[in-house]
């Protein structure tokens, strides 16, 4: 479904990505790890249109999408969950979630319909709805970020370390939620630096290390602890 060919990419004249390449299949939960600073934020940027590469390639369903425009992308299915939980804290719940469907506001059924549908997914947002969003517990953060994502009717979501700073009882119901999601047919790219997160939930793994992929593996074929450990010791670049 989502495909990157020896992408370079990078801020200025600082290059990040030095040739990333990557396939995520329909129906897919692909966890992409590395460390700090590594390049997995620019990754998930160079997919959703927020930075260009300046080499390679981004494919979506066999069409190259690398001059197509961020909004565009969203109303293709693509939609990313940024890292930090960036929600609007002034806002309450339920407007932070109508942001999602900011480029669908003319189809009111629809997107009432929609919202029904994260709050059946996720009945905490639905208690807290009136409530402004920078009130949020981090859990219910990410679960908000998640679920204005959901309200653009995505097919693919890019995730950003949702366990980042999150106690594990919350990243065990963050972890949850995204298999609920794979359920529902969605396509994932997950990001984190949560190895044990990663390999609970994903079914393929790549890492990331000096802007390449480094290591890359199906999950059901056995990735040891030690194994990936090894790749973070060595280092970011
Ligand atoms: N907007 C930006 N402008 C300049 N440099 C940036 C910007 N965002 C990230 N970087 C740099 O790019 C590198 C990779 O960042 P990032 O992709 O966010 O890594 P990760 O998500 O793996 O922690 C870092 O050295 C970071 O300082
Ligand atoms: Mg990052």
């Amino acid at each position: 479904m989502l495909k990157l060919e020896n992408v370079v990419a990078g801020y200025g004249r600082t290059r990040i990505l030095h040739g990333l390449s990557l396939e995520v299949p329909r129906g897919g939960l692909v966890a992409l790890l590395g460390g700090n600073g590594t390049g997995k934020s620019t990754c998930l940027k160079a997919i959703a249109g927020l930075v260009t590469p300046q080499d390679g390639t981004v494919a979506l369903d066999g069409r190259v999408i690398n001059d197509v425009a961020a909004e565009d992308r969203t109303a293709m299915g693509l939609s990313l969950v940024p890292q930090g939980k960036e929600i609007f804290g002034g806002m309450s719940v339920a407007e932070n979630l109508m942001m999602g469907a900011y480029h669908r506001r003319r189809d009111k059924a629809g997107v009432a319909a929609d919202l029904e549908g994260v709050y059946t997914r996720f009945p905490r947002l639905k208690e807290r709805r009136r409530v402004l969003a920078g009130m949020l517990s981090g859990g219910e953060r990410q679960m908000l970020s998640i679920g204005r994502a959901l309200m653009s009717r995505p097919t693919m979501l890019l995730l950003d370390e949702p366990s980042a700073a999150l106690a594990p009882r919350v990243v065990e119901e963050i972890a949850e939620a995204i298999l609920s999601l794979r359920d529902l047919g969605l396509t994932l790219l997950l990001v984190e630096q949560n190895v044990g997160m990663a390999l609970e939930v994903a079914d393929y793994l790549y890492v990331i290390r000096g802007g390449r992929i480094a290591f890359e593996r199906a999950v059901d074929d056995g990735v040891g602890m030690d194994e990936l450990r090894d790749f973070y010791l060595s280092g970011a670049h």
